[in-house]
């Protein structure tokens, strides 16, 4: 049975959909067979994967609200054991259409209980909030990851998140672990950087991933040739250490 892993952080920017485009890629590398779920109304985890709108007749969105299963949306990448899930515009509706459900926080996790078996992994996506897709996500999930980048501000929005998932845990998931901090857009020649990881270090040193992302312009561009950074620039720093992250993933699930 796949584990879910969700990639989260209400702060835009931060390198959650990078991440989960390239984490899901790694995974598939190393031959685990992984779903990639774009839980975000912009949809840039499905392009990032090279899918085109065109290819998309029913998204994520109609299997949250009933429409159809989640076996009938899933599309094939030309990636090694990469699938996904992709999202729509009207994904955006859902987060006051799931208003009106009984149960709307359990409504992914019941929608995607029938393909659970055909992967190892499935990687959320999830928007920038804190809104009911995202705790869609966190209920569904066993574990979820939180990209961040290494500056001031994201040990308070750290704390906020972690709160969150605390109280999800509380409500609706026991089972939910925090899998890892994953520090993204990294540069260990600013003194500002430095700083924030000590902190983060004396704080949360068993969760930190072993390695960081570091800023990279491969990475920023592989997403307009639909490629994970595996398949663009396989030297890359971002690309070998996301390739770490994943099997660091496969160590703590
Ligand atoms: N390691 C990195 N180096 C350089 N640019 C990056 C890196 N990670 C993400 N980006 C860029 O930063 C922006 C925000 O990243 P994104 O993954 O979309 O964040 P989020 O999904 O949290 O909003 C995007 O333009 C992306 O290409
Ligand atoms: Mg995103």
């Amino acid at each position: 049975m796949a584990k879910i892993i969700a990639l989260a952080n209400q702060k835009g920017g931060v390198g959650k959909t990078t991440s989960a485009i390239n984490i899901a890629a790694a995974l598939g590398v190393k031959n685990q067979k992984v779903l990639l779920i774009d839980f975000d109304p912009q949809g840039s985890a499905s392009s990032g994967v090279g899918v085109r709108k065109p290819q998309i007749k029913q998204s994520v969105y109609d299997v949250l609200i009933g429409r159809c299963r989640a076996s009938d949306v899933i599309i094939k990448t030309e990636y090694k054991n990469l699938d996904v899930m992709p999202s729509g515009v009207d994904l955006a509706a859902a987060e006051l259409e799931l208003a009106d459900f009984e149960n709307r926080q359990n409504r992914l996790r019941d929608a995607i209980a029938e393909i659970k078996d055909n992967y190892h992994y499935i990687i959320i996506d999830c928007p920038p909030s804190l809104g009911m897709l995202t705790v869609n996500a966190l209920t569904a999930a066993d574990g979820i990851v939180i990209p961040m980048q290494c500056e001031y501000f994201a040990l308070e929005g750290l704390s906020q998140m972690l709160m969150t998932v605390k109280q999800i845990k509380k409500l609706y998931n026991p089972s939910l672990d925090l899998t890892g901090l994953l520090i993204t857009m990294y540069n260990g020649r600013l003194n500002l950087s430095i700083q924030v990881m000590e902190e983060l270090k004396k704080h949360y040193e068993a969760k930190l991933f072993s390695v960081t992302i570091p800023r990279s312009v491969r990475l920023s561009e592989a997403p307009s040739y639909g490629a994970p950074i595996h398949y663009y620039d396989k030297k890359n720093k971002g690309a070998v250490n996301y390739g770490k992250i994943a099997k660091e993933i496969i160590d703590r699930t």
